[in-house]
């Protein structure tokens, strides 16, 4: 299925019927409407114009399109900051309000501005909930984007006291657990306490973290009454939310969807990628700067499709150039129907394009549609032409799914102590998530992304690449799987309250494995140091760890001075230092041979999923690539000799 994100409000009535019909021959079934429009529904206080609406919904659906309704709390009008001016949020490195004249301008702790996007929220869900032709809803637009999940408002202050009020006995004890005796930070009353921003030097961790979860909690707070107040008046209706992502959101992504039936994500992956990659050497990065590195639309896929463990759908798909990276490439041909096809390859059940037409005015005037702004059919029209036919001709059900005997445990924990506690500043928590993935990717294996407090039964293999804090749940889960499983450096180090463990790293987790963490050093990125593993020679880079083993550890990789890199023993594994993608492919592969996870051998810059009965095969190079024997099966699309940025799906029996 696709769909398109459409803006009737930008163009005049007598084009919306045209761009109906154009859009239904696209094969075009679903459009996404509504989620900035707040100042045309109501523009004025308690004045409403629903009569615009109406006849967009009509014209849509005359020509067989089924809409998806958004709530417009993403931009609240000026005549409602007006008169609430507290809605605004305030920049917690500068401390200065962050103003009106774009959108997100609102603070998740403003009492004025929940009661307005609920009331909002409802007014719109009133009219449109039980109509025929709107099928589902979308909450808000991408929660928490624009870095709007802090704010350092008055507001957000006493809302955070609060919050710890709640989450500790007294105040004494909150003392105790964020050790504020240190540098004479001692509260002796809740309504003392500060917001950890806007300090002369560093502030203390545990009041960070503590900020950070209260943070989540209200953007929670806020996504969860607005599923609420939707799906009392929409009943029978799909509640779905376009996240950015995970890393941008600074919220538990787990929580925040748990809600909705299913997650939407925004792919944008040469917008993403531009910033994402920013530290890669020219030469590395150049050839994926028209198509996003392999992996990466997908590791969002597979999260996406994780954080709800159910199938996703991409509510914005990049149709051409984008107009808010630092840089703004045209993707390669071809890539936009890849990008589709390696969603619904990874779980996707719907892919909409963002946007329908180019629009000519304000902010995103340099932003390509699949129509350019004099109507004319832009780069992507073909593409997504494309898709209409391949799909009908591949004809997978929804019902098909991916399924991983790998899966990576995540969480925005392991997130925030990193971004808290650098200790190098070349520490990115992403990125070394997303290079663990990608060498799993490479093996040719699906990969699910877990919380801790997921099932590990269906898996042979779980990696959890940073998890400082842990639960002694979590470890009697381990304890009890059967899956191999492996550590990377900093896990197990931390207590809940982001302080050092008693019986130093990894902390409960020698429970799995007996070692202990005597040091902990971070050096330059460019200063990296050689690890050997098998005889072979890799990178020990950016963090490292001095481990102490207990008899009958076995010690798998050295540093280059002979001490213990990798640990393991029985079905548990500890890298100690941050390393090359070329090491934990390696390591990787070997373990997969030992647990029998069936692994396929994969040119250069070529991918491989299952979903169902098919295989979806990727070229992201630039040269054919012929695809390995062990591939077989009916190649309902492509072939074996794969074209540059072309697709294979292959019909294979189950
Ligand atoms: C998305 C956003 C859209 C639009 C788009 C441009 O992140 O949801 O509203 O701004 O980016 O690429």
């Amino acid at each position: 299925m696709l769909g398109v994100c459409y803006y009737p409000e930008h163009w005049p009535e007598s084009i919306w019927q045209q761009d109906a019909q154009e859009m239904r021959q696209l094969g075009l079934k679903y459009v996404r409407i509504g989620e900035f429009a707040w100042s045309k529904i109501e523009p004025r206080d308690g004045e409403f114009d629903f009569a615009w609406l109406d006849k967009a919904i009509a014209t849509l659906a005359a020509e067989g399109l089924q809409v998806i309704m958004c709530t417009p709390t993403a931009t609240p009008p000026k005549w409602l900051i007006d008169k609430h001016p507290d809605i605004l949020p305030v920049d917690i490195h500068t401390g200065v309000t962050r103003g009106f004249g774009s959108r997100r301008h609102y603070d998740f702790s403003s009492e004025n501005y929940f009661n307005q996007a609920m009331r909002i929220s409802e007014v719109v869900a009133k009219r449109y909930g039980q109509h025929p032709d709107v099928c589902g809803w979308q909450t808000d637009n991408e929660i928490a984007c624009h870095d709007t999940t802090h704010s350092g408002s008055l507001v957000a202050k006493q809302a955070f006291q609060l919050w710890c009020q709640q989450q500790y006995a007294d105040i004494d004890s909150l003392n105790t657990a964020w050790g504020n005796i240190f540098w004479s930070m001692e509260y002796q009353d809740f309504s003392q306490i500060e917001l950890p921003i806007l300090a002369v030097t560093e502030t203390n961790p545990s009041h960070q973290l503590a900020y950070r979860r209260f943070s989540s909690d209200q953007v929670i707070k806020f996504h969860d009454e607005m599923v609420k107040v939707i799906r009392k008046h929409a009943p029978n209706r799909f509640v779905t939310h376009n996240f950015i992502p995970l890393v941008d959101t600074q919220t538990d992504n787990f929580a925040l969807a748990k809600d909705l039936d299913f997650v939407s994500y925004d792919n944008y992956p040469l917008g993403r990628s531009d910033m994402f990659f920013k530290h890669m050497p020219a030469e590395q990065y150049k050839p994926y700067m028209r198509t996003g590195h392999p992996d990466f639309s997908s590791y969002s896929f597979d999260q996406s499709r994780g954080v709800s463990q159910n199938n996703f759908w991409v509510m914005e798909q990049q149709p051409g150039p984008v107009n808010w990276a630092h840089h703004n490439p045209r993707p390669e041909k071809g890539m936009v129907r890849l990008w589709s096809w390696q969603a619904f390859a990874h779980g996707a059940d719907c892919v909409c394009y963002f946007r329908w037409r180019q629009v000519p005015f304000a902010q995103e005037q340099m932003h390509a549609g699949i129509k350019r702004n004099d109507n004319s059919k832009a780069a992507a029209w073909n593409e997504v032409s494309q898709m209409r036919d391949e799909l009908a001709k591949v004809n997978f059900s929804i019902e098909e799914n991916v399924a991983a005997k790998v899966a990576i445990v995540t969480g925005a924990h392991s997130q925030w102590v990193t971004e808290i506690e650098r200790q190098g500043d070349s520490y990115n928590h992403q990125r070394v998530e997303f290079g663990y993935y990608t060498a799993l990717r490479q093996l040719g294996l699906a990969v699910d992304f877990i919380s801790v407090d997921h099932d590990l039964s269906p898996y042979s293999l779980v990696v959890a690449p940073c998890l400082p804090i842990v639960s002694a749940e979590f470890v009697a889960k381990c304890q009890r799987a059967d899956a191999h499983i492996v550590f990377g450096p900093r896990s197990g180090a931390k207590t809940p309250e982001l302080s050092l463990v008693d019986n130093l790293g990894p902390g409960l987790l020698q429970q799995l494995i007996p070692i202990k963490v005597l040091s902990t050093e971070t050096i330059r990125p460019d200063c990296s140091e050689v690890m050997t593993y098998h005889g072979e020679s890799f990178e020990s880079h950016c963090w490292r760890e001095e481990l102490e083993l207990s008899e009958d550890v076995i010690t798998e990789a050295f540093y280059h001075d002979g001490l213990p890199a990798v640990a393991r023993f029985d079905k548990t594994s500890y890298i100690a230092s941050l390393t090359c993608e070329a090491f934990l492919k390696t390591y990787f592969a070997n373990l997969c041979q030992q647990l029998d996870i069936v692994m396929t051998e994969l040119p250069k810059d070529v991918r491989i999923v299952h979903r169902g009965q098919y295989a979806f095969v990727f070229n992201y190079g630039a040269k054919a690539k012929q695809l390995p024997k062990v591939i077989q099966g009916e190649f309902v699309l492509g072939s074996a000799d794969l074209a540059p940025y072309d697709v294979a799906v292959i019909k294979q029996a189950l």
